[in-house]
């Protein structure tokens, strides 16, 4: 079961070109390419005539034309060509998504076409922006997305998940203060350790010699993109960082995930880029570690409840406003 109507984030907009490329999403088999005008496409992968997938065909002259017997199809996903056969059966088309280039992201809507509002794409206009510099980085999820939600809504996990790169074991007992604000459309939440260790990724990006106050305010938007500006400071030193992460259900059990990471420090320095890049991907390998193991013991025992400790907070708000939309989506269908 998946949100619809909303955005998901699909693919970088550099992975999209000439060549058919494949996703699913939500459960959906999706081909997205670019038509003779550079436009994007985002169609149903699974051509009208025999349902061979689009994905393994090939784009000539801004339509997709399909590797088994050479149907094309156009942007609206229309069959404007069929080999050797002058017309063309009113049913042969295949579905077309609504999708968009934003932020370095191609967004494409799931649910009813007629809904699609751009201004409903998450505001991640830090890449792109001179005044920070990073980079957005892919990672396939054998986990359920909203795995990785709950990961980042609880950040008490960093100093023990990720003790050797971004936490300090040093910090796991600091007192923390915690708050959780639920808005209309998105729920934040805001973390404040007091004089810690940084860690050794922070205390090299910062500089830092000795403990740093860190302030983490992180924002969940429906249906799972995720936003975490980190604070780290000390009494002469202050950096901001950037973490955006849209998490795209592929399955009920596995995901597409992103990890944009941007800064406002030392912004033309290309090896603290490269640096940053590396480092961050062994942070998102530390949680893929954890996270695809509990997908593991989830699914052999679906049946047994968790239990929430303080920490949970924001997860808990989460979920419980994913419960009303939930809801509201079955009420709406029945
Ligand atoms: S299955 Fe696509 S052209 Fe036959
Ligand atoms: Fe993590």
């Amino acid at each position: 079961m998946f949100l619809q109507n909303h955005w998901y984030a699909a693919a970088l907009t550099e992975e999209i070109g000439s060549e058919p490329f494949g996703r699913t999403i939500c459960g959906e088999a999706i081909v997205l390419f670019r038509t003779g005008t550079g436009a994007l496409a985002a169609l149903e992968d699974r051509c009208a005539h025999r349902h061979a997938p689009l994905s393994l065909g090939e784009v000539r002259d801004g339509v997709i034309e399909c590797g088994y017997h050479g149907l094309r199809f156009d942007g609206s996903g229309r069959c404007v060509h069929i080999p050797g056969q002058g017309n063309i059966p009113p049913r042969a088309k295949v579905r077309a998504y609504p999708s968009v280039d934003r932020h370095g992201w191609v967004w494409v809507w799931i649910g009813d076409p007629a809904q699609a509002d751009e201004r409903a794409i998450p505001d991640f206009h830090w890449f792109g922006d001179p005044q920070w510099a990073g980079f957005q980085l892919y990672f396939h999820v054998d986990a359920a997305a909203q795995l990785f939600v709950d990961n980042l809504l609880d950040l008490s996990h960093v100093a023990f998940t990720h003790k050797a790169s971004i936490g300090s074991a040093a910090a796991a007992d600091a007192p923390v203060a915690l708050d959780v604000t639920v808005h209309a459309d998105r729920i934040e939440g805001r973390r404040a350790l007091k004089d810690v260790d940084p860690g050794p990724f922070v205390a090299g990006w910062g500089d830092f010699k000795g403990n740093i106050d860190r302030t983490s305010t992180y924002v969940w938007r429906p249906p799972s993109h995720m936003q975490v500006q980190a604070e780290f400071e000390d009494a002469t030193t202050r950096i901001t960082v950037m973490v955006i992460n849209p998490i795209t259900p592929e399955t009920e059990t596995t995901a597409h995930f992103w990890m944009g990471w941007a800064r406002d420090f030392c912004v033309g320095d290309t090896a603290l880029t490269d640096k940053a890049r590396e480092e961050n991907t062994q942070v998102i390998l530390e949680d893929l570690r954890i996270i695809e193991a509990q997908q593991r013991i989830m699914t052999a025992r679906p049946d047994v409840d968790a239990v929430p400790i303080n920490a949970d907070k924001a997860v808990l708000a989460v979920h419980k406003e994913l419960g009303r939309l939930f809801a509201a989506q079955d009420k709406e269908r029945t």
